[in-house]
C-alpha cells in the first residue's frame, strides 16, 4: 500500500477515534453525574476498544511520518498532555473520593482535551498564541 494511502487511514482512523472517544467520556460522565451505573454492557468495553485504536494509530502514524515521541515540541507535550488527560478520567469515572473532586477532575479532562486538539491540528506547543 502506498505511503500516502496508509497515512489518509490512518489519520481519518486516528480522527475518527479521537472523536468517538470525546463523545464516549462525555456519556460516561454524564452516567456517573447522574449517579446511573453504566447498566449497558458494551458501554464499559468500547471505549477500551476505542482509546486503544486511537493510542495505536497515534503510535502508527509517528511511524509513517517518521517522526520520534522524544523529537520534542508539539508531539513530547501532546504525548504529556494525553497522559494527564488519561490520569485526570481515571479520576473522573472512577478514583474521585466525592463529586466535587470528580466534576473538577472532568472539567479539567475536557480542558486538557481541548489543548490536544489544539496541539494536533496547529502542531504549536501554544496554538493561539499568534
Ligand atoms: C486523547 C488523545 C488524542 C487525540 C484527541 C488526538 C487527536 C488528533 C487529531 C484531531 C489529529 C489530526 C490533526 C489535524 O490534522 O488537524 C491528530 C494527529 C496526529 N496524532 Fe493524535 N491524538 C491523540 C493521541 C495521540 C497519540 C497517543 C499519538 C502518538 C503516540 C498521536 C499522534 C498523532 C500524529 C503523529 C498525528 C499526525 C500529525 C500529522 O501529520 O498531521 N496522537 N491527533
Amino acid at each position: 500500500m502506498p505511503v500516502e494511502t496508509s497515512y489518509t487511514l490512518l489519520k481519518s482512523l486516528h480522527v475518527i477515534c479521537a472523536l468517538a472517544t470525546l463523545l464516549l467520556f462525555i456519556w460516561r460522565c454524564r452516567a456517573v453525574f447522574s449517579g446511573r451505573a453504566l447498566s449497558r454492557r458494551w458501554l464499559r468495553h468500547v471505549p477500551d476498544s476505542v482509546d486503544t485504536l486511537l493510542l495505536g494509530s497515534g503510535v502508527a502514524l509517528l511511524f509513517v511520518i517518521g517522526l520520534s515521541p522524544l523529537a520534542g515540541g508539539w508531539i513530547s507535550v501532546k504525548l504529556v498532555a494525553v497522559f494527564i488527560y488519561i490520569v485526570l478520567g481515571m479520576v473522573t469515572l472512577h478514583f474521585g473520593r466525592t463529586m466535587a473532586i470528580r466534576r473538577k477532575a472532568g472539567a479539567g479532562a475536557l480542558f486538557v482535551f481541548a489543548y490536544i486538539l489544539l496541539l494536533a491540528h496547529f502542531k504549536e506547543v501554544l496554538p493561539l498564541a499568534g
